[in-house]
This record gives structure tokens, C-alpha cells and sequence, in this order.
């Protein structure tokens, strides 16, 4: 099997029969200019036009957008880029849905109320899947993508907590390869944005840089090897791969940074790592959030219906969280940044270090949010702690989250409806399993890439793309996450919160 970066060496392993990294870095780009320093980082700057006017007459593609992330991202570009030709979209054909039915009903959203139809209407999807050659794309769609895309935002992944291994291969890694080597067939490719997660370096002790860290295995090794075992053989040797990796999700997010800085050739890459992305701030609304994927937004919404009622961590830990549109908005200003420099550079969107709220703030906030803004359809009266005990915290889920849950889907059932509240139950205490690896540590994430970037922008781009975490003022914040996650999630309309709060005080 080849190594294909000659700076990374390599040792024969056992359990997959092929190579470990030994040391090196797989891009010597991306750690020199680090270790040189910001203003190093910047030079070559020359035409500094502003983020909105670098995007003029250009064409991007994104994928993702049908997610939560994603979608934010073609909002804020549309809306703040208003010069962009065409913004390409890779969407999958789901549940019988066309991707042109999934366009419709993601542009028909709340979130695009403030973009008008012209914009809208600069919008195409592409069907196809990232995993497969080409992103499965028809050959007149590849033809005219690799014609006309010149910025690529990679958003599009398989997040899971208890992901197997083989299909997080498949999307995370395989995926993006192959969407890279479309974009280097791009004729006038500017930037490729990959987004990361600033947990695929979890393993790290020290502070976590912005540089490539190399992985333990050779991406190209492991694909091989999910590619060629049966699917029971890869699931027995899952842990042993992952080793000391939380779960496959995190390690393949590692294996695709390294593949990624490995194989781009001369294409400027970004690699923007979010830690955990909450609801939006302010844009284009406060408190936008369309899914619960990620766990720790679910507790909110859990939490406020009285479901969730406790949470594993360590209340004096930092809970790294950002909000949503400070995400678009850093992914939009990576792109500019590093389609002027060339190179590839990494930028964490973090608040630990500038800002840090703690888990147990988190749990209060939250729970102060939720008594501020009830739901009519409470299951139990909210009222949720974070717990440090593990033992204590599953004692509680037992009386608190499972008995409730045995007896009132007894009499759901009694009343010929189909339970559900032992299903709910059974999964979020699931998830939370594979959540309390990051909610009982804390990571620092140095973010120097980032703050110099947010240094360089122009008064006006600062304002309109503001991705900074010190000025998030946490009570307000977590109070809209709560009002976003009823308002957007619950779709509780907010004339009904008289109802709802006469409810929660009864
Ligand atoms: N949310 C967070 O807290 C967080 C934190 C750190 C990093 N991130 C990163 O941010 C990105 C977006 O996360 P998110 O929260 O927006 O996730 P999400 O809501 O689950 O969205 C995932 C998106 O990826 C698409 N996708 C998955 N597999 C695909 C495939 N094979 N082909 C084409 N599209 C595919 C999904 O399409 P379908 O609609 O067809 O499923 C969906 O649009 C990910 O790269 C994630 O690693 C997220």
C-alpha cells in the first residue's frame, strides 16, 4: 500500500496489517506556517478586496445544506454575498424525495425569510451522494461543476456518537477524498473549506493547535480495510482501531484532515473545527436550530419537556460551546482568507479559552431558559441536573426517566395508541452514554488562526461576519437556544406561552 505523503512515516500495525504513523506531519505547509506565526500566516495579501466582494461573479458548492449547518451556511451566503453567480448544492435523494422537493423545502424555511426570491433563485441541487466517485453525480451535473465551481464548502458528513466504523469510512473519509479530487479537476478552483471537528483531536492532552495532527493509521490503509472485511469483522476490530478514540466518528474526521492535507496538491485548503455548535446568536434569526442531532441541543429539548431530567458530567468542566452563525460566518471568511494566501490553515471556532462556561452554568442556564419559556406539552414538570456520579446518574435515569416513561406508555397503549416514551427514553440515555466522554473533559483549543483572521477583516466585513466567542453573553444566549428549540424545533407558536407558563406553575 503507498503512503502518499512522503513527510509522514509509517509502521506496519497488526491489526489492520498495514501502517501507524510513526511521526511527521502530513502537511508541512500547515505547521510551518503555525509556527510562524499570524502575521507570517497573512502575508501575501495583497488585493484586499472585502469577503462580500470576493465572492462577486463566483460560483460555490456546498454540501450539507439539507443539515443544520449547511443550510446556515447557504443562508448567510446568499444573504450576505449577494454577488455570487450560483451556489451548487450535492443533495441525496431521500425517502422517496426528490432533491428538488428537498431544495423546495429547505428555501421555504424560517431561516431564508430574509432572503429574497433572486437569491433563492441562484440556487441549484445536484443530486448525488459525497461517498460515491464523482459525488454521484450525473455526468453533464460533474461536467458543469468541475466548468464553473470555484469555491467548495465540505460540510456534509455522517455524524453519529455510535457510528460503525465502515459507513463513517465510507462518507467521512472516502467521501471527501473524492470530493477533493473533483476539486482538483476544478479548472478555476479557488478554495476547497473543509469542515472538521475540533474533537478529532480529543486524544490530545495539550493545548490542541491549529495544526494537522497526524493519525495514528494511513487513511488510504483504512479505507482499504473496511472496503475489503465483512461487516462483522470490522465491527469486532473496531475498538482496536479506534483505540483511544471515543468513537468512529471523531477518528474519521482525524483521517479525513489527514487525507485531505495530504492529497490537495495545489488547491488552497481551510479547515474550520467547531467545538459543540448550539443555535444561532442573532442571524438571520436568534436561536435558529432545525435538528436535534447533536446532544447537547437535544437536552434542551429534552429538558424542556420534562423527558430529560438529568445529565452525566463534571459540572466544573468547561463546556466548549458556539453559536451557529458565528460557524457560516468563519467558514465564509476561512474561504476568503485562504483563497488569498494559498496553503492550508486551520481555524478552531471555540469559546473555552476566550469565554468558557462550564457544564454545570450550562445545565442552570438552560433549565432557567426553560422556566422562562415552558412547553404546553410537558411530559413530566422540567427539572434537570447534571450529575457527576455516574452510578448516581443512572440511578436517577431509572426512577426519573424510565419508570415515568414504563407507566405512561402503559396507559398510551391502554388508550390504543402506539408508546413511544421507553423508545425516547432508551435512546437519549444511549446517546448521553457516548455524550459524557465530552461532557465529564475539557480540551483547549488554541485559536490564533482565528482571532488574527477576525483581526484582519475590515470594520465592515467584522460586523457582518462575526465569528468572535469573547462578547457571547451566556444567560442570554442559553435562553435563546431554549426559545430557538421551542420556537424552531418544537414548533410551539410563542402566543401560546401565557398557556404554557399557567401550566409549568401549576
Ligand atoms: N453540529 C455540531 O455541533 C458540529 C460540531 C462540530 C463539527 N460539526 C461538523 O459540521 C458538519 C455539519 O454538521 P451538522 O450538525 O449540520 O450535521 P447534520 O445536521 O446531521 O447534517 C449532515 C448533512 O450531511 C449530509 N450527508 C450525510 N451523508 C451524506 C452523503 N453521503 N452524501 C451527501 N450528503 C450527505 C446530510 O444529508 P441528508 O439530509 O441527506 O442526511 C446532511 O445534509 C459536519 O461535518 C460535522 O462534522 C458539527
Amino acid at each position: 500500500m503507498k503512503n502518499s505523503n512522503p513527510s509522514i512515516n509509517y509502521e506496519k500495525t497488526p491489526e489492520l496489517g498495514n501502517f501507524t504513523v510513526l511521526s511527521g506531519n502530513p502537511d508541512k505547509t500547515s505547521l510551518n506556517l503555525w509556527m510562524m506565526g499570524p502575521s507570517a500566516q497573512a502575508s501575501g495579501t495583497a488585493d484586499d478586496i472585502g469577503i462580500p466582494e470576493f465572492f462577486n461573479n463566483r460560483t460555490a458548492l456546498v454540501t450539507g445544506a439539507t443539515g443544520f449547518l449547511g443550510g446556515i451556511l447557504v443562508e448567510k451566503l446568499l444573504r450576505s454575498c449577494p454577488g455570487l453567480t450560483r451556489v451548487y448544492l450535492i443533495i441525496r435523494r431521500r425517502n422517496g424525495q426528490t432533491v428538488e422537493a428537498r431544495l423546495a423545502r429547505i428555501l421555504s424555511l424560517p431561516l431564508f425569510s430574509q432572503v429574497s426570491d433572486e437569491q433563492k433563485a441562484k440556487v441549484t441541487a445536484l443530486e448525488g451522494d459525497v461517498s460515491e466517485v464523482d459525488a454521484g453525480l450525473s455526468p453533464e451535473d460533474r461536467d458543469r461543476v468541475l466548468r464553473e465551481v470555484e469555491i467548495v464548502f465540505h460540510v456534509a458528513a455522517y455524524i453519529n456518537f455510535n457510528a460503525g466504523l465502515q459507513r463513517a469510512v465510507r462518507i467521512n473519509v472516502r467521501g471527501s477524498w473524492r470530493l477533493l479530487d473533483m476539486a482538483k479537476r476544478m479548472s478555476k478552483i479557488k478554495v476547497f473549506v473543509y469542515t472538521s471537528t475540533a474533537y478529532c483531536n480529543c486524544t490530545q492532552e495539550d493545548v490542541v493547535v491549529e495544526k494537522i495532527y497526524p493519525s495514528r493509521l494511513e487513511p488510504q490503509d483504512v479505507i482499504e480495510y473496511v472496503e475489503s472485511q465483512q461487516p462483522e469483522k470490522i465491527a469486532e476490530q473496531q475498538p482496536n482501531i479506534l483505540r483511544n478514540h471515543p468513537n468512529a466518528y471523531v477518528f474519521t474526521k482525524l483521517l479525513a484532515e489527514n487525507m485531505i492535507s495530504a492529497n490537495r496538491g495545489d488547491v488552497p485548503v481551510a479547515i474550520v473545527r467547531p467545538a459543540i455548535v448550539m443555535g444561532t446568536l442573532k442571524e438571520p434569526m436568534p436561536g435558529w436550530v432545525d435538528n436535534v442531532n447533536n446532544g447537547i441541543t437535544a437536552f434542551v429539548a429534552g429538558a424542556g419537556r420534562g423527558v430529560f431530567r438529568t445529565i452525566h458530567g463534571d459540572g466544573f468542566k468547561v463546556a466548549d460551546l458556539v453559536p451557529a452563525d458565528g460557524f457560516a460566518s468563519l467558514v465564509i471568511a476561512a474561504a476568503w482568507d485562504v483563497a488569498k494566501t494559498g496553503g492550508l490553515k486551520v481555524y478552531h471556532h471555540s469559546s473555552g479559552g476566550d469565554n468558557p462556561i462550564t457544564w454545570f452554568d450550562y445545565c442552570r442556564l438552560i433549565m432557567k431558559g426553560v422556566a422562562k419559556y415552558p412547553n404546553t406539552g410537558l411530559v413530566f414538570f422540567p427539572r434537570a441536573r447534571l450529575r457527576y456520579s455516574k452510578l448516581r446518574n443512572y440511578i436517577h435515569a431509572l426512577f426519573a426517566h424510565y419508570l415515568p416513561a414504563f407507566v405512561l406508555d402503559l396507559v398510551i397503549s391502554l388508550m390504543g395508541d402506539k408508546p413511544m416514551l421507553m423508545d425516547i427514553q432508551s435512546r437519549y440515555f444511549k446517546g448521553m452514554q457516548y455524550t459524557s466522554f465530552f461532557t465529564c473533559r475539557e480540551w483547549l483549543f488554541d485559536k490564533r488562526n482565528t482571532d488574527d483572521l477576525s483581526s484582519r477583516l475590515s470594520p465592515d466585513d467584522k460586523e457582518k461576519f462575526d465569528f468572535e466567542t469573547k462578547h457571547i453573553d451566556w444567560p442570554s444566549y442559553m435562553e435563546t437556544c431554549v426559545l430557538g428549540v421551542r420556537r424552531f424545533y418544537h414548533k410551539e407558536p410563542d402566543k401560546n406561552l401565557h398557556v404554557a407558563r399557567a401550566i409549568h406553575w401549576l
